[in-house]
């Protein structure tokens, strides 16, 4: 029996796993890693401290399961999206890395569009915002020239890790694309793009599809951790590509909610081009030669985690959320805007902030949470809508993954707000199984991608919309309210508070 290893790197810690030709998982681990925040709107981290978690990570593994991890063919990522990670001509990490919900990038966002918009959404398919990498590379080259004169390239998270593995300096087309530098469509560094913002070509990495071998495990490393000098590395790509994997989205059919700290609505395009103009993410899949749309909610499991840290963190987290199914659909007139960093779909606004609309003093903590929870999926299903009215269609079935398919009243939520069914996977895994995969295909495992996803994919459970669905319309109306009602306010707000 041979494995694969799968390392997600998330914005909060790594989880690695360990999976077998059946696709069974055979044991997880993970490592937690700090994030920083210096200024407000900033989110930094340093690139050695994801080595490190891998390094643990790798070492709790082996204590697991020795045998096994002595049997591992090939090893890949899936990676948080957009970060800047910058490195010197040594492979010297310059700075720490700017995380993709860094927003102090508004002003580079401007001029990119300003200086290139319609060819940036043209060549890339999306707008600039602040989380993606092209703006940060602006800032870093207005704010920080002297660190920006030694740049010898640039890469996104997981890329650092295939670096520190095999010594090799790449990335692929799925992280790629969410720099705003690549040509989606014919899959190459978009040097007109490159030369209008001085980017020097030299520092590009080279590309590589998500599957792609890109060495072996450096001979002293795999000394030090204690694994085969024969691992193959694989590329690995970005995470929500990763999870869409992992979760077996192969079809236009089927889309996929998934709650993390940010949470993102997602359909897999085949090779079907969409032209958003911006209103949607269009990126390269990890699969080769497909496309997958997304929106993004940018504080979702965040929100629900910020409001128990504030008001209910001694609570244990089931206890949290256990009363939730006593509180009527609606939360009784509370609702919830889930905008705390500011939010991407469907309004691109750093500015705006949350808010809960109708406080009564019949609210308990429950209508809270609950309300919480609601408006988390009325952000998300504002990025169904513009799905699935641009595509014309009506998706006949949603994964649900994260945060939201842990508990059984939220899945039920979904299926009433979604007005959809919703299913769930029987063992969830996240991104670290669509790594997994990836490492299986890179190793030649599988000869296509359908015949993994039918080995390692096995669905749990669905959720079918009820009669609640009519209660949710109404709310949600009123919801699709909250924005316009008080963006001024809050425009004005962060105003006074800068
Ligand atoms: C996607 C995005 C986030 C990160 C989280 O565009 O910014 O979902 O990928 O890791």
């Amino acid at each position: 029996m041979t494995y694969v290893l799968g390392l997600d790197l998330g914005t909060s810690s790594l989880k690695g796993l360990l999976v077998n030709q059946q696709g069974e998982m055979i044991v997880s681990a993970s490592a937690d890693y700090p994030l920083s925040n210096p200024h407000a709107g900033y989110s930094e981290q340093n690139p050695l401290g994801w080595v490190a978690a891998a390094k643990t990570v790798i070492q709790k593994l082996i204590s697991e399961k020795p045998q096994a991890m002595d049997k591992i063919s090939a090893i890949s990522f899936s990676g948080q999206m957009h970060s800047l990670v910058l490195l010197d001509k040594k492979q010297n990490i310059l700075r720490p890395a700017i995380l993709w919900n860094d927003v102090r990038t508004t002003k580079e966002c401007q001029y990119i569009m300003e200086h290139a918009g319609e060819l940036v959404l043209e060549q890339t398919k999306n707008r600039p915002l602040e989380g993606f990498t092209l703006p940060k590379m602006l800032w870093v080259k207005e704010h920080e020239p002297d660190i920006w004169e030694q740049v010898a390239t640039f890469l996104l998270p997981k890329d650092y890790l295939g670096y520190w593995m095999t010594g090799n300096i790449q990335t692929d087309f799925s992280d790629a694309a969410g720099t705003l530098l690549l040509d989606v469509i014919h899959q190459t560094w978009d040097w007109k793009i490159a030369d209008i913002f001085e980017l020097p070509k030299n520092i590009f990495p080279k590309l590589v599809d998500a599957t792609e071998i890109i060495g072996t495990i450096r001979q002293d490393l795999a000394k030090e951790l204690g694994l085969s000098p024969k691992i193959k590395i694989v590329a690995g790509g970005a995470d929500n590509a990763c999870a869409a994997l992992g979760a077996g989205i192969d079809s236009e059919d089927k889309g996929l909610v998934s709650v993390g700290t940010s949470g993102v609505f997602l359909t897999f395009e085949g090779e079907n081009i969409r032209d958003y103009q911006g209103k949607l993410h269009f990126f390269n899949h990890v699969i080769p030669n497909a496309y997958y749309s997304m929106g993004v909610t940018l504080a979702a499991g965040q929100s629900l985690n910020w409001f128990k840290q504030n008001f209910a963190k001694k609570e244990i987290f089931t206890d949290f959320l256990a009363e939730i199914e006593n509180v009527p659909a609606g939360s009784e007139g509370l609702l919830f805007a889930p905008y705390i960093m500011g939010e991407r779909t469907p309004y691109v606004d750093s500015q705006i902030r949350g808010s809960f609309i109708g406080l009564d003093n019949r609210h308990h903590q429950e209508h809270f949470v609950r309300a919480v929870i609601e408006g988390i999926t009325f952000s998300l299903k504002d990025s169904q809508m513009i799905m699935e009215s641009i595509q014309q269609k009506r998706l006949k079935k949603i994964v649900s993954i994260g945060g939201g398919a842990k508990n059984k009243v939220w899945l039920q939520i979904q299926a009433d707000i979604f007005e959809t069914e919703i299913i769930t996977l029987q063992t969830e895994q996240g991104p670290g199984l669509g790594a997994a995969m990836l490492a299986a295909l890179g190793c030649g495992w599988f000869n296509s991608v359908n015949e993994m996803i039918q080995t390692f994919v096995q669905y749990g459970p669905s959720y079918f919309p009820t009669e609640t669905a009519n209660v949710y319309k109404k709310y949600y109306v009123l919801y699709k309210k909250i924005y316009h009602a008080t963006k001024e306010l809050s425009h004005e707000l962060q105003n006074l508070n800068t």
